[in-house]
């Protein structure tokens, strides 16, 4: 059986590229159903089109409220019947009314080593505080800020003459191929929560 996929993307949707990439090989075990954005005109929508997959757009500021707006991504997540959403490079938090339909099967990654440096500002933070390795982490997504249940982590150096840039696309390299074997995985073999630990299998 194929997984079904949902991705979420904000901006330029080079992890969303690498799932595509995936997805065309059958062996791979998923397919991208939809392809879903909280922002119109980014490079992301744009991949999907050029691939053939349907998109939809729920921006936060054509609702009343925040809320609304969850529900509204809820809604237009679940017309496509996911097994699997990935966010990827999505930066809105997901609300309870997603949460309560889609917990324990929403994953996210994070360009850092989770617990180290959660928000938008990982690969700055890292530098900043002086770390030499840092990384990304793929996790199930919960109420807080990058702090679900972790299903896999990559290490990246950190060189002495990095800019935020130069080491955000270091972490973005290892990010997309930690994010293709882990979805494909995910996928093929299934996986269960325990606790705080993910365990691939039916
Ligand atoms: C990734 O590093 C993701 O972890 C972060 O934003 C970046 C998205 O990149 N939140 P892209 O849109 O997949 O190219």
């Amino acid at each position: 059986m194929t997984a079904r996929l949902v991705v979420l993307v904000s901006g330029s949707g080079t992890n969303l590229q690498a799932l595509i990439d995936a997805c065309a090989d059958p062996a791979y075990g998923a397919s991208i159903v939809a392809v879903g954005a909280d922002r119109d005109a980014i490079l992301g929508l744009e991949r999907a089109d050029r691939a053939g997959i349907p998109t939809f757009v729920a921006k936060v500021g054509d609702f009343t409220s925040r809320d609304r707006w969850d529900e509204a991504l809820a809604d237009k997540v679940a017309a496509f019947e996911p097994d699997l959403v990935v966010s990827a490079g999505f930066m809105k938090l997901l609300g309870p009314a997603f949460l309560a339909r889609f917990g324990g099967r929403t994953i996210n990654t994070h360009p850092a080593l989770s617990p180290s440096f959660p928000g938008i500002h990982g690969p700055a933070d890292a530098l900043e505080y002086g770390v030499k390795v840092t990384g990304c982490t793929l996790f199930v997504v919960d109420e807080g800020v990058d702090t679900g249940v972790i299903v896999a982590q990559t290490a990246v150096p950190v060189e002495d003459d990095d800019t935020v840039e130069v080491l955000h696309e270091r972490i973005k390299v290892a990010e997309r191929s930690m994010l293709v074997d882990t979805v494909g995985r995910m996928a093929r073999e299934g996986f269960a929560v325990e606790g705080r630990r993910v365990r691939f299998g039916a």
